[in-house]
Order: C-alpha cells, then structure tokens, then sequence
C-alpha cells in the first residue's frame, strides 16, 4: 500500500495533506524518514510513525451504538439526526455505515461499519443470523400468538414471515398490554410491528437487544457506542 493512502485511510489528513506531512519529514517508516509520498509499506509489518507516534493499520471498523429514538438509520441526511451522526469526531470515517436499520423510534442494538462483507453475511435472509427484540404492546398477547409466530405468519401485503419464537414477558390484563420478547430470523420491513399486527394488537415501544451471538452492551446508554473487541467481531462471524 502506498504511504500516502495508509496514512489518509487511518484519517491523519486528506491525501493533500499526508502528503505535505510526508514532505516535511514528519513520517517515518521502520526507524528512517521517508520523504516520497509514492513509498509502497507492507500495512501488516512496517511500524510507522506519525510526529514520533505509531501508527497502527486498521481496514476494518465496527462499533456497537445503543440507538436512542428520533435518529435515523441511514449515513446522512439533510433533516433528521442520523446513527452516523452520534460518532464523535475521532471515530467518524465517511466509509460507516449501519448495518441493518431500526425504526426511527426504535431503540437498541445497532452495527455500524465500514465492513461490506460482513454487512453482507450479517443481514442475508439465508443466512438466519438471529435479531431479538424486547417490545410493549397494546393489547393481550396470548399463547395462540405464540404458536402462531412459530409456524410463521401472514403479513399486510401478503408476505409470509419465517418461523419466529415469541416469548410474552407479563401481561397487564386491566390495562390490555403486554411486554414480550421476539426472535427473527429475517428482517423485513417493520417486521416486529407488522407481525404484532397480523394478530390484532400494536407495538408501542421497540429495543433490538440481540443480533446473532451479540448481546447489547447494558453499559451502554441511549446514543453511546463503543468499539466491538476482536472476539466480538469474531462472534458475529460465527
Ligand atoms: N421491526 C420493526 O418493526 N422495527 C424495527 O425497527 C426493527 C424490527
């Protein structure tokens, strides 16, 4: 990889700009200056430094965020607060992007990354990479619902859901609400209030708490995020 890119891609500067900080001899590769911004590195093996500080290469970027409601999950937006807008600065990469969108008022587990791949693998309908929610709901839900969702159901406009494993949490039976749980395997539009519909009730508040082998960090509040540690980013792989 050339010099310039490495240190622009690890966001040191534009490629303008690495490259005058090449120029004045601010880089160093294995121990010597390098002053030609065209100088080809090996990302994996060469320790280079930027004004005395190492720099390390990293292609791949993913961080979990607790998404709060009223955001939007898209990259950017000309009116509505996006996910992307939640980075700080220093963890802000034009390259991010959510992996699989929440709802505008849906709360919970979001991914976001500059890994198409794994976006890719991670939201495949056959792929079957499991999204549990938590939800409250106005109306009783009740065991019929339950083996309903199992064998799968109907949905406006005719769609037929995969088999999905409800779990009612409580019942108010005086107020006629519920909280449950619900494991999809799919993610179709407005899946969890659709399916709730298709038996005669309403979601009225949504947390995605799950996505395959990762669970939502409960250190994180609404609109923080951290990154995913390797092991975790291997998890979401299996
Ligand atoms: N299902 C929904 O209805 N909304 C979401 O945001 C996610 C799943």
């Amino acid at each position: 990889m050339r010099l310039d890119k490495f240190l622009a891609d690890m966001q040191l500067g534009s490629r303008k700009e690495v490259k005058s900080f090449i120029k004045k001899g601010l880089v160093q590769v294995d121990g010597q200056v390098v002053r030609s911004d065209k100088t080809q590195i090996d990302e994996t093996k060469a320790q280079v430094t930027f004004d005395g500080e190492v720099i390390t290469y990293q292609k791949d970027f993913y961080y979990m965020l607790n998404k709060p409601a009223g955001v939007i999950s898209a990259t950017v937006d000309n009116y509505e607060e996006t996910v992307v807008d939640l980075l700080a600065d220093e963890d802000f990469r034009e390259d991010l992007f959510p992996v699989g969108r929440l709802d505008k008022d849906t709360e919970g587990f979001l991914l976001l990354s500059n890994d198409g791949a794994l976006a890719h693998r991670i939201l495949s309908p056959r792929h079957h990479v499991e999204k549990e929610y938590y939800a409250q709901v106005n109306g009783i839900m009740t065991m019929a619902d339950v083996q309903a969702f199992a064998k799968g159901l109907v949905i406006d406009g005719g769609e037929e859901t995969l088999p999905a494993q409800l779990t009612i949490v409580s019942v108010d039976e005086g107020n006629e609400t519920a909280e449950i749980r619900l494991i999809l395997q799919e993610g179709k539009f407005h899946q969890v209030k659709r399916m709730v519909q298709a038996v005669g009730k309403e979601v009225t508040y949504l947390k995605r708490l799950r996505m395959g082998n990762l669970t939502l960090d409960p250190e994180l509040a609404l609109g923080e995020y951290r990154a995913l540690t390797a092991a975790e980013v291997k998890a979401l792989e299996e």
